[in-house]
């Protein structure tokens, strides 16, 4: 029996070329690749930055980083995503805070940012859940209001629109992060990439992955403005750089992403449509305000079968249904746990842990597999009645 993933990569031929072409070229590591990968994260997306980096993880850290937070600051996040969100907090020295979830679109409740605010917050990191956007102008107003930085993890929503805009473009947020791991809409093999309409920020992201260092000769000593081998190290940077070979991947995958979005919302309409008012379990839903990226698709099982729920993923499993669990709140973590962070601290969130279950979701699952999925889902939640 063949399994199907809950999410997979789509490379095509054309991608495969454009990764050969490369491998042909004098440039592995940064060269033109990479400028034109930002520049069409740009364009796509509407924001005036883009800074490529070797992760979605490594994009938070320097997000976070050039947002300035430091030990004794606190940043407002949700439980319910993958630890990178938080991490990249602890990284600086900072304390993430976690708000509850707003249990119908699984993201972060605004109403309790506010209730999380205090002296010593200084950034809001909301999460795009399973590339559905959070409400952004109230959490920008909330910031607005609080003089706090807001970084928006979308690791899983690039071609998702909030409003009439692409995630991304950073209208109601000073940066947003985007992952390009293989199960997410794009891929370059590891990869992510940071979002900015500021330049002040643009420049430190810049030097950040590249060891801090500059040679930018408005910034350098200027008697040495006419050296070319001279550079000056301003912060403590990393080797955070994406490869010519990767930006050419994600290039070419970025020329896809409009057929990868429609592909994912013909799925999740379907979805839609074969369990629509089931007794086992609620389906996501899209918001007025939300055009949804559907990077996954969560079950949210309901009182009756979330107790059997492990029963119930490994009949799944089984059956060759490759679902997962997104995800585990983020406090709940041993590591978390020796820091001081409490059972029963955001319960919505404990509570949706305890009943999620992703089934597959990505461009190239055909419909014969769709209907093998629906029909396996009902058949494993009637033998669980
Ligand atoms: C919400 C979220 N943020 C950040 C990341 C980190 O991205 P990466 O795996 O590219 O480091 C992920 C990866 O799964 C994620 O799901």
């Amino acid at each position: 029996m063949s399994i199907i993933p809950y999410g997979h990569q789509s490379v095509d031929a054309s991608d495969i070329t454009s990764v050969k072409d490369v491998l042909k070229s004098d440039w592995l590591t940064q060269g033109p690749k990479v400028r034109a990968f930002e520049d069409a994260l740009c364009a796509y997306t509407g924001a005036r930055y883009a800074v490529s980096v070797s992760s979605g993880t490594a994009a938070l850290h320097i997000a976070a980083l050039a947002a300035g937070l430091k030990h004794g600051d606190e940043v407002i996040t949700s439980p319910i995503t993958f630890l990178a969100s938080a991490n990249c907090i602890l990284y600086c020295g900072a304390r993430p805070v976690f708000g509850d979830i707003d249990p119908e679109t699984v993201n972060i409740d605004p109403s309790n940012i506010r209730a999380g605010i205090t002296r010593k917050t200084r950034a809001l990191l909301p999460v795009h859940f399973a590339g559905h956007p959070c409400d952004m102008k109230e959490i920008n107003a909330i910031a607005g209001k609080n003089g706090l930085i807001v970084i928006e993890d979308a690791a899983h929503a690039i071609g998702a629109r909030y409003k009439d805009e692409r995630v991304g473009s950073c209208k109601y947020s000073d940066m947003a992060i985007f992952s390009f791991h293989p199960v997410k809409t794009i891929t370059t093999g590891e990869g992510g990439a940071v979002l900015t309409n500021s330049k002040v920020l643009y420049q430190k992201l810049m030097m950040l992955r590249n060891h801090g260092t500059t040679k930018d000769p408005g910034s350098i000593d200027k008697r040495m403005g006419d050296c070319a081998w001279y550079y000056e190290m301003h912060e403590l940077g990393f080797n955070y750089r994406i490869t010519d070979i990767q930006a050419a991947l994600g290039l070419s995958q970025l020329k896809r992403i409009d057929s990868f979005i429609k592909r994912r919302h013909e799925i999740a309409g379907v979805y839609n449509k074969a369990f629509d008012g089931n007794e086992y379990f609620d389906i996501p839903i899209e918001k007025d305000h939300a055009y949804s990226a559907y990077h996954i698709y969560p079950l949210r099982l309901k009182d009756r079968f979330s107790r059997k729920r492990r029963e119930i993923f490994a009949r799944m499993r089984k059956e060759g249904l490759g679902v997962q669990v997104h995800y585990i709140p983020v406090y709940l973590q041993p590591y978390y746990r020796k820091l001081g962070y409490k059972k029963g601290s955001c319960v919505n969130a404990e509570s949706y842990y305890q009943r999620a279950i992703s089934i597959p979701i990505y461009p190239g699952l055909k419909a014969a597999e769709v209907a093998r999925v629906i029909d396996t889902v009902y058949k494993i939640f009637r033998e669980a009645r």
